[in-house]
């Protein structure tokens, strides 16, 4: 599948806990525009359902645990973020799903554009259509 991966971000830990840290351009394939994050996510519920005609993102469990779902209208492939260190790197035009939230968790997602409403595409065969 493309270029979505899972980038193992710096971890720095002592006794006194761990720290990581991503910084633009750096860690991460892009300049950051936007941050936001989910949290109270009620047991079995589905976010995402949608694909960004530009928006690239990282995606981080902070807390807690969940899984994304990426289809790049070929391939279907389960990501499972259960590490604050992973940041999941999602391209643009990559259907994506998010399942599985633990209690508690809390999702951190950097962004490569500010929010534009047009920039989803909420259809998934018009997503498949654009991909052909
Ligand atoms: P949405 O992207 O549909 O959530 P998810 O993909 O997690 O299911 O966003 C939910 C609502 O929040 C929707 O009405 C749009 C709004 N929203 C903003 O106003 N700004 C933002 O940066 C984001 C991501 C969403």
């Amino acid at each position: 599948m493309s270029v979505a991966r899972i980038i193992n971000l710096p971890k720095m830990g002592d006794r006194r806990g761990n720290l990581s840290v991503i910084e633009e351009n750096n860690h991460i394939p892009f300049k950051i525009e936007r941050a936001f994050w989910i949290y109270d996510v009620p047991g079995g519920e589905t976010r995402g359902g949608h694909a960004y005609k530009e928006t690239e993102e990282i995606i981080v469990a902070l807390s807690g645990s969940f899984d994304v779902v990426l289809d790049d209208g070929k391939e279907r492939k389960v990501f499972s973020l259960n590490r604050s260190y992973y940041g999941l790197y999602v391209p643009k035009l990559m259907w994506r799903e998010m399942v599985n939230f633990s209690t508690n968790s809390l999702a951190l997602v950097l962004s490569s554009t500010p929010y534009d409403a047009a920039d989803y595409i909420r259809d998934y065969e018009e997503f498949i259509n654009i991909k052909r």
